[in-house]
């Protein structure tokens, strides 16, 4: 078959929210040329190998398997990402808060100590660490982690895009109380951290990414819960907290933070859909 008919035969075919994207992608990666290349030669033949190469990828995304983990990597603040089974493939959304953390830090530069210290809790991929260590020049990073395998992934993402961050394994901010307590630095913290409900865990398309890195807990909030507890139990007193949240969670996680930090500032951004999607809880 040419590549003219294998796109609409095969999407007309394929369970997905997006089969023709979905057949150009892995088409590309059949042939190992970009996605401009099939309308270029639309009337290229795939060899026999290649038919058979093109039917395994299709088969893996028939059945559910994300299109990131079928590459290995995924996009995330313009910097490509290795993923695989061990992580959560990075999402759009979460970019929000990499934007928002770069925007409080230029704007509070001036005021901040000339240590910064970042840490992010439950680093997955690395992709917020890494995407903030590559647009803040003049901090120091660190990433906390409880899924060793995660862990992996993380490093080599740090490695391929060259930059120093300090990975740490542990349950949330247990292995970062030093550096966030440091008396010599201001600290932001940032946490994308499972918060599905047991409810919202059950979609199907979910089954592929590790169950670690999405599940809150019966109503989401349970590692929200535990680290305010933390906060409070450390006695730490970062400048700044982004955390990004389930869109029916924000009154729940701004009581916890008003308990844990009674005189900080809380906001609340919406993503582009309009729903909540993170909290800044700053001094
Ligand atoms: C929603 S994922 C976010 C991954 C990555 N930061 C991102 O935004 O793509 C949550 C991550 O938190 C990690 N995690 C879960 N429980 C944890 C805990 N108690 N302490 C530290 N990390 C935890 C998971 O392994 C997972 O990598």
């Amino acid at each position: 078959m040419t590549i003219r008919q294998i796109i609409p035969t095969y999407s007309a075919k394929l369970k997905s929210s997006s089969p023709v994207l979905d057949i150009e992608i892995l088409l590309a990666k059949t042939l190992n040329k970009n996605k401009e290349y099939l309308y270029t030669y639309p009337d290229k033949k795939l060899t026999a190998k290649k038919s058979a190469t093109f039917k395994k990828l299709f088969n893996r995304r028939n059945n559910g398997e994300p299109v990131a983990y079928i590459l290995g990597y995924q996009e995330f603040f313009n910097l490509n990402f290795k993923v695989d089974p061990r992580v959560l493939i990075p999402r759009p959304e979460t970019e929000i808060l990499v934007e928002e953390v770069i925007k409080y830090y230029k704007s509070k530069i001036q005021d901040l100590k000339s240590k910064i210290c970042i840490a992010d809790i439950g680093a997955g991929s690395g992709a917020i660490i890494i995407a903030l260590a590559k647009n803040i020049k003049k901090a120091e990073f660190w990433g906390a982690e409880i899924s060793k395998k995660a862990l992996q992934i993380a490093k080599q993402n740090a490695k391929l895009h060259q930059v120093k961050i300090k990975f740490l394994k542990g349950n949330l901010l247990d292995p970062l109380q030093s550096v966030i307590c440091d008396p010599q630095s201001d600290s932001i913290i940032t946490a994308n951290l499972p918060y599905l409900t047991s409810q919202e865990l059950k979609n199907p398309n979910l089954k592929y990414e590790p169950q670690i890195a999405l599940k809150g807990g019966a109503d989401g909030l349970k590692l929200f819960q535990t680290f305010f507890n933390q906060i409070q139990k450390f006695k730490l007193q970062p400048q700044s907290i982004f955390l990004e949240i389930g869109h029916k969670q924000a009154a729940a996680i701004k009581k916890l933070a008003r308990h844990a930090l009674p005189n900080y500032k809380f906001k609340v951004v919406k993503d582009l859909c309009g729903f909540d999607r993170l909290v800044i809880i700053s001094k």
